[in-house]
């Protein structure tokens, strides 16, 4: 039977089976959803025997959304904008990553928001694969006024470096005098890294813990388990407007669904599978 699945690790909090599998099931094919946990240095063989094994493709999550490029024989346009896949594509004996991350990040910000983003102060805490989709989607939405903040400051740097006709700012994680006045003022918080994640290396970690927000402030986190995470507990905290990562997860599942299967899957269907309508 041919099969469509996930990469990453850890992927014992993931909701992609049950959101796929009520697709699977709504159009009634003849698919199975399979967990592929793998560590980077298995990455190659996988993709190696993916053909064989009757893979027509999948969705790739944390840590694997830029170890996965090399072993794409082909990429599409917002792969290569980005630098980043969520979903690959096997047609032809040919393996072809796409992004479905920029498209589900920007349904998650909210109408008015987005439509002012221009004038609105946006920090993104993280500088691995989604938040380079995340920054993309902000960037073409035109913000102006963009802050990456990452553990690992040159990852910032890098992604920062690619836009050139906007001068966007990094700063490091632990550094939280030049954080206060960043984060204070800031209208929109994202959160892409995996603090917070219950099953990540930091499942109570708060990255805006002990700051004071801004009344309106919109935080959106990439987290998605718990559905209320310490992060999305500050926002609201701050009468905030809290966005969580379930949105983003079926936007982009359902887009990513379409591209294998040809097939749009109502996002009602895909909730109610998480018993979330
Ligand atoms: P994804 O592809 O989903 O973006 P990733 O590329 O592994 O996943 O990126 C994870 C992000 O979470 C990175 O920005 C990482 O910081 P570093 O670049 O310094 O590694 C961040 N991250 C992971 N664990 C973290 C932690 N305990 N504290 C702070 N940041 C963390």
């Amino acid at each position: 039977m041919n099969k469509i699945g996930i990469i990453g690790k850890p992927l014992s909090h993931t909701l992609s089976p049950e959101i796929h599998n009520s697709a699977i099931n709504y159009f009634n094919l003849d698919l199975i959803f399979e967990k592929w946990e793998l560590e980077k240095v298995n990455l190659k063989q996988f993709f190696s025997e993916a053909i064989k094994k009757n893979i027509l493709g999948g969705c790739i999550t944390i840590p694997h959304k830029e170890n996965v490029l090399e072993f794409f024989n082909d990429y599409d346009d917002s792969v290569k904008r980005i630098g980043a896949a969520n979903w690959f594509k096997i047609e032809n004996n040919k393996i072809k990553g796409f992004n479905t991350d920029f498209k589900g990040f920007e349904r998650c910000i909210p109408i008015t928001l987005l439509r002012n983003i221009p004038e609105k102060k946006c920090i993104v805490f993280g500088a691995g694969g989604s938040s380079k989709a995340v920054v993309e989607a902000l960037y073409i939405n035109k913000a102006k006024n963009i802050t990456i903040v990452n553990r690992t400051i040159e990852k910032a740097k890098s992604i920062s470096d690619k836009y050139k006709n906007i001068e966007i700012k990094v700063a490091e994680l632990y550094s939280p005098e030049t954080l206060k006045n960043e984060i204070e003022n800031a209208d929109l918080i994202i959160n892409t890294t995996s603090v917070g994640m219950s099953s990540g290396p930091d499942p109570k970690g708060n990255l805006i813990g002990g700051y004071n927000l801004k009344k309106n402030v919109t935080g959106i986190d990439l987290v998605y388990s718990p559905s209320r995470t310490p992060f999305l507990k500050t926002i609201s905290h701050f009468d905030g407007t809290v966005v969580d990562g379930v949105e983003m997860l079926i936007y982009q599942a359902q887009i990513g669904f379409e591209i294998l299967t040809e097939k749009k899957c109502p996002v009602e269907i895909m909730k109610t599978a998480l018993k979330l309508n």
